[in-house]
């Protein structure tokens, strides 16, 4: 599924997850991440991230040399391309919604198959590592639209999978 990108005005949450990140040192690791968005985050209003039909929406809401943060709209059914983080660690928050993480493992080259479904409630804190293929979004089941607050350090350079024929998604 398509993916956009917009920019947001300034915000309250920008300015402090920017200062908390730029805080913590380069050898900061993923479970620091973790930690961070394990807190309590400032008022949020989360009406100026906006949501598009056509795809799942990126709100930039942070970038440094270390880390990018960014908040994503979600209408139900929209998920993410099966994907890496190309070694990179990121983490992500839910914060209204319910999101849904397929995970997989890959089986050729670029081919993955499903391994395991999760699925995760508002203040849920997850961190992917390493090697891990999976694909995000909401159910299209869901009445309500999901956003989740993800930081990805460095930098991802994701590569996308397809699903390997024969396996039911
Ligand atoms: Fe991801």
């Amino acid at each position: 599924m398509s993916s956009h990108q917009r920019t947001i005005p300034a915000s309250n949450i920008a300015a402090s997850l920017g200062a908390t990140l730029s805080e913590i040192g380069a050898a900061a690791r993923v479970e620091d991440v973790v930690n961070i968005l394990r807190r309590p985050l400032p008022r949020l209003d989360l009406g100026m991230f906006t949501l598009d039909p056509d795809g799942y929406v990126r709100h930039l809401l942070h970038r440094d040399e270390r880390f990018e943060a960014l908040i994503i709209g979600w209408l139900p059914g929209q998920f993410s391309e099966i994907h890496d983080h190309g070694g990179a660690e990121c983490a992500f928050r839910v914060l209204r919604g319910m999101a849904v993480e397929r995970r997989y493992e890959s089986v050729h080259d670029s081919l993955a198959r499903e391994v395991s479904r999760d699925v995760y409630l508002p203040g849920s804190v997850v961190a992917c590592v390493d090697d891990d293929i999976h694909s995000m979004g909401a159910d299209a089941d869901a009445s309500d639209p999901l956003f989740t607050l993800h930081v990805y350090r460095p930098e991802p350079v994701m590569r996308v999978y397809q699903l390997a024929a024969g396996v039911k998604r």
